[in-house]
């Protein structure tokens, strides 16, 4: 196997700027920057200002300003100020950093080089594959990976048609053997499929784990999820490959290649938790099966599901994260205007367990009896609470809102909304009135908000949080979190649900995935922003960075222990703020539900009762 010698002019853009910091070239341009805390700042080369609202961040390599959102690394600022293309730059910062500029394929642009990078990536991943199924049959310790899984029911012939394999024990076997067909150990990591040690060697990935190759739409191998053979504390039972260029959980579904022609010709996908459930299900001829990746349904993993079918199946675990998930995947389908149904299990089992205690039958029997989601959610909403008292009706309603919210339809919602008022005892116009009164607030805005409206950045301390605007708290918050990544317990504590703002919410799922990821032997990204998936993401992301700088201009001594203290205290206001949020709308819904009821002045004092009550007392209603 060849390898691509030559160095890609993003690689050489890395080098670059590596070589140069940020602050030096910026400072070339900008001779007025000055130094503000961590960062520089300096009065906007890009547009006419007064006050200096340009920052240099040059820990993370970027410039952002608040004034005009001009926004990029040090390429970019080169292409802006110089008016040139991005080859340009390289050449200009290479004459200037002493570095020879490559001689990049003459006439070859980056798409036909990036190409030719993915394909080689793609080779890498489909010769991996078959390593690892040689392993299985190989290696002294293969034997064991087998029997594990013939333990679950499989046979050799199953375990062949899914190519199942083994990543051997030990730092270096798939990184040597690959470097023996002529990969270097950089693009074994670039694939994923090896990680980078503190001493700047690599090591694999995957060491002593059951191999599922995992395939793009295409049926294509792009990554790999690794199971541990037994039950070890403090290890990951599942891992996958680090993401790649190839790779990106959230936008994969596991097993859509060879589900694809099922769900067309089934009109209905049926979308589960695991790797294991969904082979259970296929080998047994169900085969309009999808998994996730680990994660939690993604608006796009929804959108791609909703361009094969109108129709899914929740195949979930019956324990309580099994049903958080539903909830939550139910919500993202339904904004995708597809129709839900939830199947459930008996409580101890999963699918895979299911189908061998009780068959292929018996799951087809569960899965045509599926109730509609809604009307299953709806349920169970119902029965949780104490549907004679109005407090049980709101806290009903509370939980079956976002859901009739995320139907677009109106007159399906308006259906579901009359079921929904049926069940718990409401007149439809109240419970329309609770749905009219929280649309607007949990709507984003799209436009990007211009500094001097969205007020000051954080660390104000002020309590308020308003609906359009990230609060104070949560980009408090989300700057503490993205400075001190070691504190990977208290951010398993944060419910991504506490941050009100879309966008920073998104911004922080994607971050603690990556730190999962991390901790799970990936290699950190290149840059932050490569979480982003979009402008906003990346506006908001830099103005979170910038915090301190605007927040410490000058006074950058007490700025590390400042973060020590205020790390606990922000995860408890805006865990605070949260419960106060559900509060108000608690209060709100109960006051609608009563005022469509005939209200005694005893349920009025009731109200005003509940508005002073104790945070305990609703907090625990949610949970
Ligand atoms: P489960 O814990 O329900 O495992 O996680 P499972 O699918 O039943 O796996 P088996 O049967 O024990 O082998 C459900 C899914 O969550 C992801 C995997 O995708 C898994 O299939 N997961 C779980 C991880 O990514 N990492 C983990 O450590 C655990
Ligand atoms: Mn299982």
């Amino acid at each position: 196997m060849t390898q691509p010698a030559q160095t890609t002019p993003r690689e050489f853009a890395q080098k670059l700027k590596d070589h140069l910091p940020i602050e030096s070239i910026v400072g070339e341009y900008v001779p007025s920057m000055v130094k503000a805390g961590n960062s520089f700042k300096a009065c906007c080369p890009f547009h006419k200002e007064k006050t200096a609202s340009f920052h240099v961040n040059p820990e993370h390599g970027f410039y952002h300003c608040f004034g005009c959102q001009a926004h990029g690394d040090a390429i970019k600022f080169v292409m802006e100020m110089e008016k040139i293309d991005f080859m340009a730059a390289l050449e200009l910062l290479a004459r200037k950093t002493g570095l020879t500029l490559p001689r990049f394929q003459p006439g070859e642009d980056r798409s036909p080089d990036e190409e030719k990078k993915l394909q080689s990536l793609r080779d890498l991943c489909t010769w991996a594959e078959t390593f690892f199924v040689r392993q299985l049959h190989e290696h002294p310790r293969g034997g064991r990976a087998r029997e594990y899984l013939i333990g679950r029911g499989l046979t050799d012939e199953l375990i062949a048609t899914y190519r199942l394999g083994y990543a051997p024990d030990g730092y270096e076997v798939l990184l040597r053997e690959s470097e023996r067909k002529g990969w270097k150990a950089e693009t074994v990591a670039e694939a994923g499929l090896a990680s980078r040690r503190d001493n700047g060697g690599f090591l694999d990935r995957f060491r002593d784990r059951v191999i599922f190759p995992i395939a793009d739409k295409n049926g294509q191998v792009v990554a790999f999820a690794g199971r541990i053979l037994e039950k070890l504390d403090d290890v990951a039972k599942y891992i996958n490959s680090a993401e790649t260029p190839l790779f990106k959980k959230s936008r994969l579904l596991y097993g859509l290649a060879a589900a694809r022609e099922a769900i067309k010709t089934d009109d209905r996908a049926i979308l589960m938790e695991g790797y294991m459930d969904w082979i259970a299900m296929h080998r047994r001829g169900l085969r309009n099966v999808l998994a996730g990746m680990g994660t939690a349904l993604t608006e796009e993993q929804a959108l791609m599901v909703r361009r094969m079918t109108k129709n899914v199946t929740l195949l979930y675990d019956g324990d309580a994260p099994g049903q958080k998930a539903m909830a939550r995947s139910t919500e993202l389908l339904l904004r995708q205007g597809v129709e839900v149904r939830a199947a459930t299990l008996p409580e101890e089992h999963d699918p895979d367990t299911f189908l061998d205690a009780q068959g292929a039958q018996a799951m087809r029997d569960i899965l045509s009896q599926a109730p509609n989601a809604v009307d299953y959610l709806l349920e169970k909403a119902a029965q949780a609470v104490n549907l004679t008292r109005p407090e049980g009706k709101a806290e009903a309603v509370g939980k079956i809102a976002p859901l009739l919210l995320a139907i677009e339809d109106p007159v399906l919602r308006e259906g579901y909304a009359a079921r929904a008022a049926g069940r718990l005892g409401l007149r439809l116009e109240t419970l329309e009135a609770t749905l009219r009164r929280r649309q607007p607030r949990r709507a984003e805005p799209e436009a990007i908000p211009r500094p001097e409206e969205a007020g000051e950045p954080g660390f104000g301390g002020d309590e308020g949080e308003s609906s359009l605007e990230p609060s104070r708290t949560e980009q408090n918050l989300l700057y503490i979190l993205l400075q001190k990544r070691d504190q990977w317990n208290l951010l398993q504590e944060i419910d991504p649900e506490w941050f009100p703002s879309q966008v920073l919410r998104s911004i922080f799922e994607k971050f603690s995935e990556m730190l999962k990821d991390v901790r799970e032997g990936g290699d950190p990204p290149e840059s932050l922003f490569g979480l982003c998936e979009n402008d906003r993401e990346k506006v908001w992301l830099s103005r979170i960075l910038m915090l301190p700088t605007q927040r410490f201009d000058g006074e950058v001594g007490g700025f590390e222990n400042m973060l020590n203290d205020a790390f606990q205290l922000q995860i408890l206001k805006l865990r605070r703020q949260w419960i106060q949020r559900r509060k108000r709308e608690l209060s709100q819904d109960l006051q609608m539900i009563l005022a469509g009821q005939p209200v005694g002045t005893g349920q009025l004092d009731q109200i005003h009762q509940l508005s002073k009550d104790n945070i305990t007392w609703h907090s625990g209603l949610f949970k």
